[in-house]
């Protein structure tokens, strides 16, 4: 393990950054002023990838800036066991964290990009857990994908008092349907190859007319559809379906508005 306490140098500092869902634009203020002041820019992208939260913040990058690639051992469907598929992702984040130490020990202050918002699901918690009582850390919000997917829509997600629930795809069947059945509003998350196994639950609850499929929402190649429209082979992790909320149309729902 990185011993920054062996140096004198004042250790740099962590900034966990929410970069929004995709358009360059939807990074905050003050997003942007801590990513432009840090010297080493870290980020998460799959084998011979870019990485979606570099590729969102390149245009506000400058050369100087380091950039440090985590890169993932695997992405998309794990192998069967014996693939030890947790020990796998814990030996890599262990090993992310002390590569961002080194950077930190050394006096540098790096900038952890996130889609959306760092700790919405976000892969900066990994980091966070790791490092966040060794450095001094900042946490900036990001706007996240659920509501970048309500707007792109431009349809509200949640009237008055009704309930939002937010889910994986990954959930097993019947988990999802139980869980679905209770609520009045929701997003289900990490499509990809889930997809056709979420479409059945909500064609069953009688939910499938009112879901949007929203794929890479605010990034240049956004697309949305009626779920009956999706083709469940092409269906990227980048994705998500929202089932909004019943358009609340002036009666009264409860006591307290
Ligand atoms: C690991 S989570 C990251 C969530 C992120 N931290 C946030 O605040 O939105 C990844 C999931 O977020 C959703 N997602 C992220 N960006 C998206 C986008 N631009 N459009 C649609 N879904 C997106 C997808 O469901 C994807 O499987």
């Amino acid at each position: 393990m990185y011993d920054y306490h062996c140096t004198t140098v004042k250790p740099g500092r962590l900034f966990g950054l929410g970069v929004g869902p995709g358009d360059p634009e939807l990074i905050t203020v003050k997003a942007l002023r801590r990513l432009r002041e840090s010297q080493v820019i870290a980020y998460y992208a799959g084998p011979h990838k870019h990485g979606n939260a570099l590729t969102s913040v390149e245009s506000w990058l400058r050369d100087d800036q380091q950039r440090l690639a985590l890169i993932y051992p695997v992405t998309g469907r794990p192998p069967p066991p014996p693939f030890d598929y947790e020990a796998t992702m814990r030996a890599f984040y262990d090993a992310c964290a002390e590569r961002v130490a080194e950077q930190l020990g050394a006096g540098r202050d790096v900038a952890a990009l996130c889609e959306g918002d760092p700790l919405f699901y976000g892969s900066f918690m990994y980091l966070h857990d790791r490092l966040a009582e060794r450095f001094e850390t900042e946490v900036v919000p990001g706007v996240c994908s659920v509501v970048a997917s309500a707007s792109v829509l431009q349809t509200p997600l949640v009237y008055r008092d009704q309930t939002f629930l937010v889910l994986a795809g990954t959930l097993p069947e019947a988990e999802l349907e139980r869980l679905l059945a209770e609520t009045q509003a929701a997003a289900i998350m990490k499509l990809g190859s889930n997809f056709e196994k979420v479409r059945r639950v909500l064609l069953r609850l009688g939910l499938a007319e009112r879901a949007r499929y929203v794929e890479r929402a605010t990034m240049a190649d956004e697309q949305i559809r009626a779920l009956a429209e999706v083709d469940p082979a092409r269906v990227p992790y980048f994705s998500m379906i929202l089932v909004p909320g019943e358009r609340w149309r002036g009666e009264s729902i409860s006591d307290a508005d």
